[in-house]
């Protein structure tokens, strides 16, 4: 085989389908390795296309058995069907059925797209492009069709049968051991919304009542027996439901709402209408299996999907180029959810953490793109960072920029206008420019040009004339494919506080680009005078990261410990710290490599420890702010001739350090935080066990001899998982006989539990010792270990090549050849999650020469290989700089 050829797709080039379907009925009847899927389509010509033109539908692996037209069979020189692809070069000018039937094997699709198996589960997924893996169709999302699925299977397998919808009809099939079902949706859906499940499952249900007195059925299907992980689901979902009405005045729409738990899935879930499929990691949760973070990633995520019924199902993307609008959108909507059921601050700074450590990395590196891509070789590889995070902060700065009420109406206008219809992400702007009467042109920038936008912003006062003269420039870096770019509107949130600490007030000496504490710049350099101000105040910028983007000021020495203390703005007082931070890092990490003395922590211990010791900030501020940049957050600071090994070092150093200088306040805070209510996984609970686990591991580094006990014997007394999982952690870093004991013990006791094993296998893979990677390889040949279930691959395989810096970067190259290897393999069976593990090797062009070299050899050794999935082959040529 050879590697499959990528066209370019390009956005310059859509054209409206020419043909619509205005009906589509499926008759699927499941079989393991045989399953016969009859299609009815309702073929209209568009009437927007220039007509007459052929029928082209879409296919990939399918076989076509039986081929019919208005119920007539069609002759053979009539059509031309391959696997991918099924053509009528002269179909009838006027409306007509077409009716195929195609045959395919669920338990062979490894790639779990289309139709598979999850155990012994048959379930699907079709965004993308997976719906032409079940029959032929017009696979884009601006062909809006009504589907009716009627679904059949042997009873013992699949007593249970879903489909989009409302259930219309069921029962038994006289005379055979199979069952059936029939859904219908009313909804008009683009057929990557399709889904169906069939299966042995257990359930919960529950009930909720709209805004208008709707009553819905809301059922989670599970694994039989796994029920009770379900509880915080049900209950996240409908807080989500009550939520969307209050937040947006949305409300649901069918009679039921479903969600069904898999295990074999390619991503955290899917929005298919009425009908969600989950990875079962994003739905199942309990105080003994899953952690605060899988409880708030549960309840995020089932928020996430539900949202995308308005956003995503009811208004859809006119085609691929526009997936920000619903997954930019939809993330902003699930991102205030939170913000409003959990803490405001605290969400934005794990946002904003997962931001730089995910999209700006992207955008620094060879897979830089824009929110709203021009060109794709493979659509899957688009579901990135840049999309989802950059693409809810682009709706975010909307908000600041026209204010809460014109934002509102500007939501307004789009779900009235775009109801039922497949739109762009201009259309979307347009009803804001509309509603609240601005211009947003020059905003339309944050779509089109890639790369981080970098502000200089330099601050003097003048202490004779009161003023401050603020003088900021913009630049955007070039990125591939775009070398030059042009300045962008960006809100920037600002604030003065005075020698007390408390908030100036100032006004503008002239200009009016300053509404509700946000200066909004839109020329390469600007200069702002600000009048009132008698005393040199300190300024705050960006405050609450209004803008996503990196910022550069001219502080002074003593200005960051200041903010730190005293700033109004949460975020920005976090933000202190972690500036404070990463510049001794910065430091430290050059003194390490020519072996100088490193500089003292004073003055960032000083700033932890009057944080610590706020009893009026919230637990889980506090652990944020305890939380040292990551190592991948240094190397990104640095940003070339990176180092691994030193910037481990330096941190691990300035870890041990805090927790020295810290060390009462830490034990103090440590036992002040246990609580001992029964488990609660509410935020505030969880914030409290944040902060006592973030002291445990500082004072673990400081002093490994009491710190191991303290955290074998939290681990061993852990009434919850959070608590048992942070004592691993932090176990996990030394080498003390306790770690082996602790591991062999975790095993025992989670046995059999497959998503509670994979925290066993992600915490070895993270191991930042030379011997890690030998266990690595001996790990995946664990028998619970398989390279055909993305959450095993992702816990082990992930976990080392994006968890641990100094392992996968290896001055010896030997993390990069085994990934290689490991991504080459995995690419035979499961293209997609092979590509998204790959980009791992993002930024090696920043790595030092050694390393750089090393892992240049192993993308190209991948690159060369011999029968490269569309997928991977895509994501190697870009890193690479050859596609
Ligand atoms: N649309 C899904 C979401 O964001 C993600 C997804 C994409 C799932 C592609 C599967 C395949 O909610
Ligand atoms: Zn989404």
């Amino acid at each position: 085989m050879r590697t499959e050829q990528a066209v370019p797709v390009r956005l310059a080039d859509y054209r409206p389908p020419d043909w619509l379907v205005e009906t589509v009925d499926l008759d699927v009847s499941l079989d393991p390795t045989s399953t016969v899927v009859r299609a009815r389509l309702r073929l209209k010509p568009n009437p927007l296309a220039p007509a007459p033109a052929p029928v082209i539908l879409d296919g990939d692996e399918l076989q076509l058995r039986v081929i019919k037209l208005d119920g007539e069979p069609l002759a053979a020189d009539a059509y031309v069907a391959t696997p991918d692809s099924l053509t009528i070069p002269q179909p009838p000018h006027r409306a007509f059925v077409l009716e195929t039937e195609t045959v395919l094997d669920p338990s062979a699709n490894t790639k779990l797209m289309g139709l598979y198996r999850s155990g012994r589960t048959y379930t699907t997924q079709c965004e993308a492009e997976g719906f032409r893996r079940i029959t032929y169709f017009p696979d884009r999302p601006d062909v809006m069709s009504v589907f009716t699925t009627r679904i059949e299977a042997e009873k013992a397998e699949a007593p249970v049968l879903l489909a989009n919808g409302n259930l219309i009809d069921a029962g038994d099939i006289p005379g055979s051991t199979r069952r059936f079902a029939t859904w219908h949706d009313p909804f008009p859906k683009p057929c990557y919304l399709f889904a169906l499940v069939g299966g042995v499952l257990g359930v919960v249900e529950d009930t909720f009542t709209t805004m208008s007195g709707r009553k819905v059925a809301l059922k989670i299907f599970v694994e039989p027996g796994k029920e009770a992980r379900a509880d915080y689901a049900m209950d996240a979902l409908k807080r989500a439901m009550r939520w969307d009405e209050r937040a947006f005045g949305r409300e649901y729409d069918l009679d039921i709402f479903m969600i069904v738990a898999v295990s074999h899935f390619n991503m955290g879930a899917m929005e298919n209408k009425g009908l969600n499929v989950f990875n079962d990691k994003a739905v199942l949760a309990s105080h003994d299996t899953a952690t605060d973070q899988d409880f708030g990633s549960v309840e995020t995520i089932i928020a996430h999907e539900y949202f995308h019924n308005w956003t995503g199902n009811r208004i859809t993307c006119r085609d691929w180029f526009q997936l920000c609008l619903k997954e930019g959108l939809t993330v902003f909507r699930d991102q205030e959810f939170t913000s409003d059921v959990r803490s405001r601050p605290v969400k934005r700074i794990a946002d904003v953490r997962a931001l730089r450590g995910h999209q700006f990395v992207e955008d620094a590196g060879p897979l830089a793109h824009a929110v709203r891509p021009e060109v794709y070789r493979e659509i899957s590889n688009f579901y990135t960072s840049t999309v989802y995070e950059k693409g809810a902060e682009v709706v975010r700065m909307l908000k600041t920029l026209l204010g809460p009420e014109r934002f509102r109406a500007g939501m307004d206008l789009y779900f009235t206008r775009h109801d039922g219809r497949a739109a762009t992400v201009d259309e979307f702007v347009a009803c804001f420019a509309d509603a609240a009467n601005y211009d947003l042109t020059q905003f339309m920038l944050w779509y089109r040009q890639a790369g981080t936008p970098e502000i200089m912003a330099q601050g003097n006062h003048d202490a004779d004339a009161k003023t401050y003269t603020l003088e900021i420039s913009q630049t955007v870096p070039p990125t591939p494919g775009q070398l030059v770019k042009e300045p962008m509107t960006i809100p920037i949130a600002i604030g003065f506080l005075g020698p007390d600490g408390k908030e100036r007030q100032v006004a503008l000496a002239h200009g009016s680009k300053l509404a509700n504490g946000v200066l909004t710049l839109t020329k390469a350099k600007e200069r702002f005078v600000f009048a009132g101000l008698s005393e040199r105040p300190v300024l705050s910028l960006n405050r609450g990261f209004s803008a996503p983007v990196k910022l550069t000021a001219n502080l002074r020495d003593g200005d960051l410990a200041f903010l730190a203390a005293h700033d109004t703005d949460p975020f920005n007082r976090w933000q202190a710290v972690q500036t404070l931070a990463t510049a001794l890092l910065i430091d430290n990490v050059a003194a390490h490599r020519a072996d100088r003395p490193k500089r003292a922590a004073d003055e960032l211990v000083h700033a932890l420890g009057a944080v610590l010791e706020d009893r009026g900030l919230e637990p889980a501020f506090v652990a944020q702010a305890m939380t040292l940049p990551s190592e991948g957050d240094i190397a990104r600071e640095i940003g070339h001739d990176v180092d691994p090994d030193a910037i481990f070092a330096a941190r691990r150093a300035l870890r041990a350090e805090v927790g020295r200088k810290l060390a009462e306040a830490l034990a103090d805070t440590y036992h002040r935080m246990v609580d001992d209510d029964p488990f609660s996984p509410d935020a505030a609970s969880a914030g409290r066990r944040a902060l006592k686990n973030v002291c445990l591991d500082l004072l673990a580094t400081a002093d490994p001899t009491a710190g191991i006990a303290r955290a074998d014997t939290q681990y061993r007394d852990a009434d919850n998982m959070t608590d048992r999982i942070a004592a691993l952690a932090t176990l996990s870093h030394h080498q003390v006989p306790e770690r082996r004991a602790a591991f062999d013990d975790f095993y025992r006791r989670y046995e059999g539990d497959a998503l509670v094993i994979d925290k066993w296998f992600g915490l070895q893979a993270a191991i930042p010792e030379s011997d890690t990677l030998g266990r690595v390889k001996s790990l995946t040949a664990h028998p619970v270990f398989s390279m055909s279930n993305p959450n095993r691959v992702r816990a082990l395989i992930g976990n080392f090549a994006q968890a641990n810096q100094t392992q996968f970067n290896r001055r010896d190259g030997e993390g990069y050849a085994f990934h290689a290897d490991t991504m080459l393999a995995l690419d035979a069976i499961n293209p997609q999650v092979a590509a998204r593990l790959m980009t791992a090797f993002r930024s090696w062009r920043a790595l030092e020469p050694e390393r750089r070299g090393k892992a240049e050899a192993a993308l190209k050794r991948v690159a060369a290989g011999p029968s490269l999935s569309r997928d991977l082959q895509d994501i190697v040529t870009r890193t690479l700089g050859t596609g």
